[in-house]
């Protein structure tokens, strides 16, 4: 596809950025909810210094959104509106389309395709979008000439992106890890703080304004699979892939779970995980033990945090809020201003035909080691069951609690286990479950080393 000349491949002198002789850098907004008019806010307030730094102006030449009537926190009635969100993707209007919609398909993903099939610049804080469709949207980027930014979409205004593309190029990345969603992360650390149970945490959460009326992303770890996925892609040169990705959330932590974790001096966090082992990729999220020194363990409330490993920089941890209209609309317009610099990296660290999927490492082989807590019949001969399981399974114990009070004639058996296989720990987990003084469903947490 060829492209003209547009004025965004030609950065200004900063001095004459605020001056009215410099082209600005015209925006469409799809989108005007809590980002959208977070964005709309930092332009407004911003409008100088971000001049400045892109070296010309960024103006808003048109919106869109789903209820033109919606009062919102911010006036768009000076912008010209479009009803259609595919609208804004007009060479002759606007040189980026801001996407902040929401949704790994529909009018997200349309309009993605549409704005760089036209050569236009796309800039997103949709990780549902990236982590489903990155790698057909980077190709699509590259032929038209066009930048596709996605800083906003993994852990808001941290710049991790950047960082992994940018700052830590240089290095080979063996692994990352990090606190992807603040929602989970308010919630596990208010019920190690009160003591409070999983529904009463979310509840606070959600009246807070952390958690969506729907959390289910935000606990069942979907939203930090999305994250991880792309962080993955940028990290180790495959394209985001979610099905790579084995995920669970945080549903199934209990206040029992996170006193006794604390008592073995851990505490628990859901982690979104990548690793290489070799020629193989191990990407997963789920809630797992760290010990409470750890610098992740510390991390409270609803903020994120990414700790990479680069054989050259050694650890770089970043911590800062990874949501809300202030910190998201800073990564959007962080976008913005690189592109108005005319800044072209690529879209994941390599080009898109350079991304290659690595095997990933089966469930079964990951080594580590694990906590199980187990409800069971208080009475005679109920360990020397639990412990022939452990036996025939082939995994050996650290350290044992046995506590009563769990409910009337049960106990809470709480074990964690020296390093095994995630497959020995199934096969003793199927052991578990056929012993009839076995109550609830066992649960299995990874002790994760960090
Ligand atoms: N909120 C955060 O802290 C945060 C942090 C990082 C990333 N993100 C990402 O940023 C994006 C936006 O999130 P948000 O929290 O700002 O969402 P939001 O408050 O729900 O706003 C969504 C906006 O999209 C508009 N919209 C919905 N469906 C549409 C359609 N079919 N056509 C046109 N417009 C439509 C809505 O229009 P109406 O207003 O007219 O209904 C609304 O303005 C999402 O991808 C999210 O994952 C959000």
């Amino acid at each position: 596809m060829t492209r003209t000349a547009s004025p965004i491949d030609a950065p200004a002198a900063a001095g004459d950025a605020t001056s009215g002789k410099v082209k600005p850098l015209r925006i469409g907004i799809a989108g005007l909810g809590t980002v959208g008019c977070g964005v709309l806010e930092l332009l407004d307030g911003n409008a100088d210094l971000v001049a400045a730094r892109a070296a010309r102006p960024i103006a808003v030449a048109a919106v869109s959104a789903r209820d033109r009537h919606r009062q919102r926190r911010v006036d768009v009635g000076a912008f010209p509106w479009r009803d259609n969100p595919l609208d804004l993707a007009d060479p002759g209007a606007v040189h980026v389309v801001v996407e902040l919609i929401g949704g790994a398909d529909g009018p997200a993903l349309a309009l993605a395709r549409a704005t760089l099939a036209r050569g236009l610049c796309f800039v997103t804080a949709n990780k549902a979008l990236i982590a489903h469709h990155g790698a057909e949207l980077a190709l699509l980027a590259e032929r038209g000439g066009a930048a596709l930014r996605f800083e906003a979409a993994v852990a808001g205004g941290i710049p991790i992106v950047k960082t992994l593309k940018e700052g830590l190029a240089a290095n080979r990345i063996d692994r990352l890890h990090g606190i992807l969603n603040g929602t989970a992360n308010f919630i596990l650390t208010r019920m190690e703080e009160t003591g409070a149970r999983f529904a009463d945490a979310l509840a606070e959460a959600q009246q807070k304004g952390y958690a969506e009326a729907d959390p289910s992303f935000d606990i069942d770890g979907i939203d930090s699979a999305h994250k991880t996925a792309i962080l993955a892609s940028l990290a180790f040169g495959t394209p985001p892939d979610m099905t790579a990705l084995s995920i669970e959330g945080v549903r199934h932590v209990t206040d029992v779970d996170i006193a006794y974790a604390r008592e073995l001096g851990y505490r628990i966090r859901l982690l979104g995980i990548a690793r290489r082992e070799g020629a193989r990729l191990d990407q997963r999220v789920h809630a797992c033990l760290v010990e409470e020194g750890e610098a992740l363990a510390k991390v409270r409330g609803a903020a994120n945090a990414i700790e990479v490993h680069g054989n050259f920089a050694g650890p770089t941890m970043i911590e800062g809020l990874g949501a809300g209209a202030g910190p998201t609309a800073s990564a959007v317009v962080a976008d913005l201003i690189e592109i108005a610099r005319g800044n072209r990296t690529s879209t994941f660290s390599l080009p898109a035909g350079a991304l290659r999927p690595l095997e990933a490492v089966p469930a079964a082989e990951r080594r580590g080691r694990f906590y199980v807590r187990l409800r069971v019949v208080d009475r005679i001969g109920v360990m020397a069951d639990i412990a022939a399981g452990l036996r025939d399974g082939g995994v050996s114990v650290e350290r044992l609690i046995q506590r009563g009070g769990a409910e009337p004639d049960s106990v809470h058996l709480i074990l964690t286990t020296h390093e095994t296989s995630e497959g020995a720990m199934d096969n003793v987990l199927a052991r578990f479950r056929a012993i009839d003084a076995v109550l609830d469903e066992p649960l299995m947490l990874r002790i994760e080393p960090i």
